[in-house]
Formats: structure tokens, sequence, C-alpha cells
């Protein structure tokens, strides 16, 4: 039985027609409400396909702080509709499933995040952008995998600074930059699942390919990969690069998009460590469907709300990283 309360909240949608044609609806809903779908690369392909702007996390933050339509739909999770919300305050933005979490972002709570950033006065705090506003708000600069380098590069050598809070992606940049972070020790599931061994049982059938890897991947795997980039650099790697077949160490969502702009080439998704499955999904992302964006998009809900508060600090950090990268050219 359904309560009323939850009709009045807007809680309960009516069942979708069979046969409607989703895809169309979408296209429909967003010229009819000014509304702009986003998606990350990770969501599955036919979301992809509608979505207006397909990219990584730095590229969507970039499109939404850029946008002028009055909706913003992130397809992907929690954190990414977050920041939209803080570089947006007045649009109002959607995210099709709110129990997209990422497990990234939840393995770093806000309290104990402030008291490790108390315990070491001096430092700068660095953030990756998966982590929750009120994380946000402690950190001086914003970080994604497709600036995380240049960023940390730009300050001084003698700067004392900590990163936070994926371990793998912190001890990479401290590899490829000579720096000495003070790292949260915090990770994706996702990505902590992908292994040494079977990347190497993968590569003795396809002795040709190369090996492509996020880097949230664990330190051994990383030292395995060809090419170690955010999702939009591998992709625009894949496109690149001569090889014409390459084992893919990222969530397999990505696939879909190295497929269709590389129709030539073959990609293989390395599967995860702990099981029989052929690719490494991520359950969050997964909880994106088209019927939940549909319905996203006619009732307008469920919305994104961050307090005041949090994102008078939150943004700061935010916009300090789109500036950066501006300056060094990074824009998509
Ligand atoms: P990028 O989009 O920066 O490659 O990060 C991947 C990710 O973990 C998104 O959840
Ligand atoms: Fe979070 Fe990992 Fe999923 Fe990305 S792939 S949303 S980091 S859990």
């Amino acid at each position: 039985m359904v309560k009323q309360e939850w009709k009045d909240a807007g809680y309960v949608t009516e069942p979708i027609p069979a046969g409607l044609d989703l895809a169309a609806e979408i296209r429909r809903l967003c010229k009819e409400k000014n509304a702009v779908v986003l998606a990350h690369y990770y969501t599955i392909g036919a979301i992809q396909d509608v979505a207006d702007f397909v990219g990584d996390s730095l590229a969507l933050a970039q499109k939404a702080s850029r946008t002028d339509a009055d909706i913003i739909v992130m397809c992907g999770v929690n954190f990414m509709a977050e920041t939209d919300k803080i570089l947006c305050p007045d649009k109002k933005v959607l995210l099709p499933d709110l129990g997209s979490h990422c497990s990234l972002a939840e393995s770093c709570p806000a309290d104990q995040f402030e008291a490790f950033v108390k315990a070491h006065p001096g430092y700068k705090v660095l953030s990756y952008v998966n982590t929750t506003a009120a994380v946000k708000a402690l950190t001086d600069i914003v970080v994604t995998s497709g600036n995380a380098r240049e960023i940390v590069e730009s300050f001084p050598p003698d700067q004392k600074l900590i990163f936070g809070p994926d371990y793998n992606l912190g001890a990479y940049i401290n590899s490829v930059t000579g720096r000495n972070m003070l790292l949260w020790h915090g990770a994706c599931d996702v990505h902590e699942r992908f292994s040494v061994e079977k990347i190497v049982a993968l590569k003795a059938q396809h002795p040709n390919a190369e090996i492509l890897a996020h880097p949230e991947c664990k330190g051994a795997v990383l030292k395995a990969a060809d090419y170690v980039g955010s999702t939009a650099a591998l992709l625009r790697h894949a496109k690149e690069s001569d090889c014409r077949e390459f084992l893919v160490a990222t969530e397999s969502g990505i696939l879909h998009e190295m497929q269709k702009s590389c129709p030539d080439k073959t990609f293989i998704p390395v599967p995860p460590d702990d099981s029989t499955c052929a690719c490494n999904e991520c359950s969050y992302m997964r909880l994106n469907t088209m019927a939940k964006l549909y319905n996203c998009l006619k009732y307008e809900w469920p919305e994104i709300s961050v307090s005041r508060e949090t994102a008078a600090k939150a943004v700061k950090p935010i916009e300090r990283m789109l500036e950066i990268s501006r300056k060094l050219n990074l824009v998509k």
C-alpha cells in the first residue's frame, strides 16, 4: 500500500508504459525542461548514448560549471551530483538514484579527516573529487585523476601536502612527482579488485596488447601497466596509440566509448581478481538505468541538496581546481 505522504513527496512514480521509447522521451523532456544530462564513462552504454555530454570527473565538473540549462541530471554517483550542486547552487541537480554512493568517498568520513588535518598543521590539503561535500569543505584544493599530477607540481617542492582519500592515486602521484605527500588510506572497491595475476594471465593470451590502468588501481597493477591515466586520458591514449589491442584495467563502462571511437581496435576488460565475471563493474554507477533517468526527468526527483554552509566552504577548492586546470590548459 502506497502511503499518501510518499506520494506527496514525489517518491512514487507511475509505471512506465510498455514499449515507451525511453531514449526519445528523455530527449523530449530535456528539451521541454531545458535540462542537460551529464554522464560518466562508467554508466551503461544506453545512458552514455542518450546523454548530452559524457566525460571523466574533471570534464563533468567543467561542463556543469558552464551550462546554461535549468536542470542538471547527473548520471554518475553522489559526489558528482554534489559537485554540480555546489558549482550551480541555483540550478536543480538530479541524480537518478540517491543510492549511488561511492566506496572511495565513503572511505573518508569528514570527522576523521578533520582530525587528521588538524593533527598536521602547516600542510596544504588536497582532496580527490571522489569525496563528500563535507570533506571538500576541509580542503585547500580539489583534484581529479585528470589533473592531480599537475596540481601537485604547482606547489613549491618544500610545501608539505596531505592527499586524500585515495591511497593508490596518492602513492602513484608521489612516485611520478618525487613528492612525499601524507596519504589518507582510502580506496575504491572496484579498482582495488584488479590484480597483477589476472593481467599477466591475459597478457599471455594477448602478447601484443597494451595494458591501460586507472590510477585508483593498486601500485603493483600500475607498475605492470603500459599507460596510466584518468578515464578520459585512457580513452585519448587508446585513440592515439598504434596498438590494435588493449587490456583495460578500470570500470568496464569505459569500453563502450572506446569501442565506439575505435571500431577497428579490440578492447578487453581486465576481470576482477576474486570472481569469474569477465569484467569489473561499479555497482553504484550501475544504479543509473534508463527507466530511472526517464522518471528523474519526468518528476524532477530525486534532487540533490547541499547545505549552504558546507557549499560555501566546498566551492572554493573546486573553483581553485577549475581555475588551475584552465591555466594549465587541462580544459576538455
Ligand atoms: P575519473 O573520472 O577521474 O577517471 O575517475 C574515475 C572514478 O573513479 C569515477 O568514479
Ligand atoms: Fe567510486 Fe570506485 Fe565506483 Fe568510481 S568506480 S564511483 S571511485 S566506487
